[in-house]
């Protein structure tokens, strides 16, 4: 099915120059770039984004380092993009994430994990009104 989702290039990815080697894993598997935006996270925006982990203990935590300094946030398409992104982003904890998957390569911690994706077609359509409506 062909889909889109919504990906973030997180801030400890921008701060060490890695978004040109995060795009090309996504360009190289033959998903399409179909919309980027180099942005400063509001803590607004963040907190609707991560709406599913309001009240846990890490919530703070994620806000602040989502916000700290820019990100980019895309769209990528492509047959089965969703999963696909998914299983080139790798696991939440970088630690645990396969060989040679963008987590696995360049994440740092569970909390600083490089990437996101959305992780079904619901969330990208909710995501996609966050990011860019
Ligand atoms: P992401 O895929 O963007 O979705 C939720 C994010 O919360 C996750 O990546 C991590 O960055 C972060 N996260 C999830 N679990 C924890 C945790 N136990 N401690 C800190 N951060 C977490």
């Amino acid at each position: 099915m062909y889909e889109k989702t919504v990906v973030l290039i997180k801030p400890d990815a921008v701060e060490r120059n890695l978004i040109g080697k995060i795009l090309s894993e996504y360009e190289r598997n033959d998903l399409k770039i179909s919309d980027m935006n180099l942005m400063t996270a509001s803590k607004e925006t963040t907190e609707a984004h991560y709406a599913e982990h309001k009240g846990k203990p890490f919530f703070e935590r994620l806000v602040a380092y989502l916000t700290r300094s820019p990100i980019v946030v895309l769209v990528i398409e492509g047959e089965n993009a969703i999963s696909r992104v998914r299983a080139l982003n790798g696991t939440t904890n970088p630690a645990d994430s396969g060989d040679n998957t963008i987590r696995a390569l360049y994440g740092l911690s569970l909390s600083e994990n490089t990437v996101h994706s959305s992780d079904s077609k619901e969330s990208a359509e909710r995501e996609y009104a966050i990011w860019f409506e």
